[in-house]
């Protein structure tokens, strides 16, 4: 017990992640109502709003690390924000309202919204970097990738860790020019490749869960994703290792004046440390790991998992809610 109260190793029992659920939950429905309109930026907003208003209903004294940038440009969930009632324990926030925001935009499949929490001071976001680059993948081969080693090797590894051959190997990747040298690097070792337009924090987790088509992810990505990547990954005894991308040479001379390794490795309990990890995601747009939102007179029906660290339990929940009902019982639309 501290002078705050309980800590967090004493409130041990609580699963905020079950907590957090209802979060994604309230932020996949606000935004699903928008889906296919052409305006990413709706989208987003809606998601921020109603996962703002949950959140500052969740038992905790929680600083949102990674966010919807910094206070001046982001008028909610804004990094340094502190949000939750002020309770113990305290934690330390990652936000995705919407991880996909053109996905919803364009009514394609994968968009999903997500949070993760850990224990103060645990989650550490290389803010440098607008990119990096990633390589995930499952429980069975988290001890023998390597970031820095080419990766016809890293393939080699990962095929031999899951008792299969290269050739039986899927490899996932955003779409994006920059990738051009990565995927002829992959189709020469003799991988499959499934090529993705957004939404690289679900695609991590697919790499990473055993029943899912993809073995491991690879390629640059948004920084704020990686570390929320990295808190599902923890909780499913992956791996994920980066490094930095600079987009320029301005971007690197930044972080090199502020005495940033750009070189640096930066592995899995890097970006998400300690143990009491919980992350939560709902699907937005029907997807291969959530499906979306799906409505029905009178209410809507939703597809989340919740994960917890210290227990490794993962919960899929697929959850019914009444409109009317819920009008009855709060100030706020939450759908
Ligand atoms: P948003 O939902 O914020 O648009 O992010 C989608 C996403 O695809 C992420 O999943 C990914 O990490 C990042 O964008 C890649 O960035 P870019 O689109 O600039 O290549």
């Amino acid at each position: 017990m501290t002078q705050d109260g309980p800590n967090i190793h004493e409130t041990i029992e609580r699963n905020i992640a079950m907590e957090l659920v209802r979060v994604t939950e309230a932020a996949a429905m606000s935004a699903a109502r928008y889906m296919g309109r052409g305006d990413k930026n709706l989208v987003d907003q809606e998601a921020v709003t109603a996962m703002r208003y949950v959140l500052g209903h969740v038992a905790m004294d929680g600083i949102v690390v990674i966010g919807e940038g910094e206070k001046d440009e982001a008028p909610m969930l804004y990094i340094g924000e502190r949000i939750g009632d002020g309770s113990a324990p305290c934690v330390d926030i990652a936000v995705d309202p919407i991880d996909g925001t053109t996905l919803c935009a364009r009514g394609l499949p994968g968009a999903i919204s997500a949070v993760a929490l850990s224990e103060r001071g645990s989650m550490h976001f290389p803010a440098h970097f607008f990119y990096m680059d990633k390589i995930v993948t499952g429980p069975e081969a988290r001890d023998y990738i390597d970031i820095n080693a080419p990766v016809a090797m890293n393939l080699k590894a990962i095929a031999a860790a899951k008792r299969r051959k290269v050739a039986e190997l899927t490899v996932v990747v955003l779409d994006r020019p920059r990738h051009e040298k990565l995927l002829a690097q992959i189709r020469s070792a003799g991988a499959r490749v499934k090529l993705i337009s957004d939404g690289d924090v679900a695609a991590a987790i697919e790499a990473t869960l055993p029943d899912k088509e993809v073995d491991a992810l690879m390629g640059i990505g948004g920084t704020p994703e990686a570390v929320l990547s990295a808190a599902a990954i923890r909780c499913l005894d992956g791996a994920i290792q980066c490094k930095a991308w600079p987009r320029d040479e301005s971007e690197r001379k930044a972080a090199e004046a502020d005495g940033v390794d750009v070189d640096r490795v930066y592995r899995t309990e890097d970006l998400v440390s300690g143990n009491e990890i919980f992350f939560a995601a709902t699907g937005v747009s029907s997807g291969v790991l959530l499906k979306g939102v799906r409505y029905f007179p009178g209410g809507a029906q939703t597809n989340s998992v919740a994960m917890r660290n210290r227990s490794g339990t993962i919960r899929w929940i697929d959850a019914w809610h009444n409109f009317s009902r819920l009008d009855k019982l709060g100030d706020y639309d939450t759908h």
